[in-house]
């Protein structure tokens, strides 16, 4: 029998599915579920800053719409203050109560001092690690990347420095050069990369005329981004390889394991087929293990990692393969390539 454990952030995991920061966590049944059916860890919704100061803004303005209230309905509904980021905290708190499974917070927000408040508050949940979701839409042309990475690093450093649990940092794919920021970010500290998150779209509604919020789930060539930086950074970093991103079968999880993934994060495979389809994605990798003579997740790990790979093409310049593909070079490493094409 195959034996699928792993190690995220120091933390041991029976296998390498983790189910990544959603609103289907925000669910406990879905939660119980999800364990039920073999899920290594939960990582919960993040907790947003923006969406906090939206929400007391909103019932700031609101109760102004009473402020020439006479002096009884005053005293009879007091002007109340928003709580924050209790509720958020609070629900936490039960799902890491319910829940046998690593459970782990994540958290995104604006101001540095509240990056630090924040991250606090949730350690306190008793949650076994933080995830710092660094989603940044930057729209200010004047701001360098420089600036933005040395923002990111500061944060990490003083939440490190603020809690004790291990920390990972989930990155976008757009960077100019994510391997170094990767580099810098363990540098500060980061015990672990989740790679990574998948940038929400807003779309155009051609009949009504309006931008519309549809959810972005993600499709099977969407790992490619993930799959590569899995290869190229196995061994290059001490922190914990979590491959995320248009995982959707247990098939795409392996891959990431063979690139060099130390677990995996998914989202968009539960929406589209259900709790169930965890424990479908864990006994596909026990059989393929089973089929292919492994009993460790480390017999095959980084087993195609650019560390040991002679291939010069799999690693580099990939857009450009394409086009290589007709050169002689490349049909002397790759024969076959291409007849399903031609
Ligand atoms: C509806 C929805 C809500 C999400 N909410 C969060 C979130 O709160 N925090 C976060 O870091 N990522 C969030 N994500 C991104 C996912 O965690 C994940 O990075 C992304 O969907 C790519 O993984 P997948 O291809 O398995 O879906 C959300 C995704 C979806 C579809």
């Amino acid at each position: 029998m195959s034996d699928l454990s792993t190690t995220y952030l120091g933390i041991p995991l029976k296998n390498p599915l983790v189910v990544g920061a959603s609103n289907l966590v925000t669910d406990i049944s879905n939660l119980i579920k999800l364990e039920e059916e073999g899920a290594a860890a939960i990582v919960y919704k993040s907790l947003f800053e923006e969406q906090i100061q939206l929400e007391s803004y909103a019932m700031e303005e609101e109760q102004n719409l009473y402020e020439d209230w006479d002096a009884e309905h005053a005293s009879i509904f007091p002007m109340l203050g928003h709580a924050g980021p209790m509720e958020h905290l609070h629900k936490l708190k039960i799902v890491k109560d319910t829940l046998q499974i690593p459970v782990i917070g994540s958290l995104n927000c604006v101001n540095e001092a509240t990056w630090v408040e924040y991250a606090v508050k949730m350690a306190e949940t008793g949650v076994d690690a933080l995830e710092l979701n660094f989603y940044a839409n930057v729209i200010d042309p004047e701001k360098s990347e420089e600036d933005i990475i040395d923002e990111q690093l500061r944060v990490l450093k003083a939440v490190k420095e603020a809690v004790e649990i291990p920390i990972s940092v989930k990155l976008s794919p757009f960077y100019t050069n994510a391997f170094r920021v990767v580099k810098k970010m363990e540098a500060s500290g980061a015990d672990g990369f989740v790679l990574f998150n998948r940038l929400f779209q807003p779309d155009i509604d051609l009949e009504k005329e309006e931008h519309h919020y549809p959810y972005n789930f993600s499709s099977a060539v969407d790992s490619r981004i993930a799959l590569r930086y899995a290869g190229l950074l196995h061994k290059q970093i001490h922190g914990t390889i979590v491959s995320n991103t248009g995982i959707l079968n247990g098939s795409d999880a392996l891959k990431m394991i063979m690139a060099g993934a130390d677990a995996t994060q998914i989202v968009s495979a539960i929406y589209k087929r259900g709790t169930s389809h965890v424990g479908k994605m864990l006994r596909d990798m026990e059989e393929w293990m089973d089929i292919h003579g492994y009993k460790t997740l480390d017999e095959f790990k980084g087993k195609l990692a650019k560390v040991n790979m002679n291939d010069p093409f799999a690693y580099k310049r990939a857009q450009y393969v394409d086009i290589l593909m007709k050169s002689e070079i490349f049909m002397q490493y790759h024969p076959k390539a291409g007849e399903d094409i031609y």
